[in-house]
């Protein structure tokens, strides 16, 4: 595991960026397939992406995507759900084609239809070869995707509740904490760790305390992003307010700076 940390976030971006792009060139087979999260977190990160497809270092017109996570029961359109955000913030800015962009389905009526859904998306995963960089963002409560407090270590894709505090979080996207979705369709930690190459960002001072469980901590349910300690190549990226916590902080500062 690696821990990266910078004066700000634009620093974040602009390295996250960095450790992304070198994930993507070592992709194997036709396209790269990118795994995507929504929230504040990677906004910077994917602004940092979309200049690297304008300068032709990036070129995503044969990339998949897969996002993270999605609500259930938004109305399809919902500016809200996760696949209208990541119309918005990385198919038309990083020329990643809308229709090679998968989201878990949350339209479901019935559990009965959620349950099919999640398998499907399990299964489009497998078919692509699986994910080659999952860019991430961490919970204050250190859930990962949707992965709250208590979820399985090798849970795959499902349906979850998601926690009061994560409604709360979220409330500032919805007219109020009511709107937020009481349910979600998620990739499972197990689905995580199947990826080729986690990149993690988190900024500011709320992710302090979730980020020093996630990197420190004993791994377990209890911190959902601590899976990231068992997966081969891991990286995260954190600017100053973030990483207060850390205990090992000189010894990631002197890795980073190299041999
Ligand atoms: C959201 C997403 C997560 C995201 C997290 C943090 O609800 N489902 O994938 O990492 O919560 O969000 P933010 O980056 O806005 O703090």
């Amino acid at each position: 595991m690696e821990v990266l940390v910078l004066p700000t976030s634009a620093d974040v971006a602009r390295r996250a960026a960095e450790v992304v792009l070198e994930g993507l060139a070592a992709a194997r087979g036709a396209g790269p397939v990118l795994g995507l999260a929504t929230g504040s977190s990677p906004l910077g990160l994917y602004a940092e992406l979309a200049g690297a497809v304008r300068a032709g270092r990036l070129d995503l017109s044969a990339a998949t995507g897969f996002a993270l996570d999605e609500y259930v029961g938004l109305p399809a359109g919902h500016p809200q759900t996760y696949r209208e955000v990541l119309l918005r913030e990385v198919c038309a800015p990083l020329g990643l084609a809308p229709e090679r962009l998968h989201v878990p389905d949350g339209s479901g009526r019935t559990e009965q239809e959620l349950v099919a859904a999640a398998a499907e998306y399990e299964r489009l995963i497998t078919e692509a070869g699986g994910v080659d960089v999952q860019i991430l963002g961490i919970g204050a409560n250190g859930h990962l995707g949707f992965n709250e407090p208590g979820s399985s270590l090798s849970s795959r894709t499902r349906v979850k509740r998601l926690s009061d505090r994560t409604r709360h979080d979220n409330a500032r996207f919805f007219d109020g904490p009511d709107d937020v979705p009481t349910h979600c369709v998620t990739q499972g930690l197990g689905t995580v760790l199947d990826a080729r190459r986690l990149v993690l960002v988190a900024s500011g001072p709320t992710k302090a305390a979730a980020i020093a469980a996630a990197l420190e901590g004993p791994l377990s349910a209890s911190c959902p992003a601590s899976v990231l300690q068992w997966h081969p190549d891991a990286t995260a990226v954190l600017d100053e307010a973030a990483a207060t916590q850390l205990r090992n902080r000189d010894y990631y500062d002197a890795s980073a700076a190299g041999l």
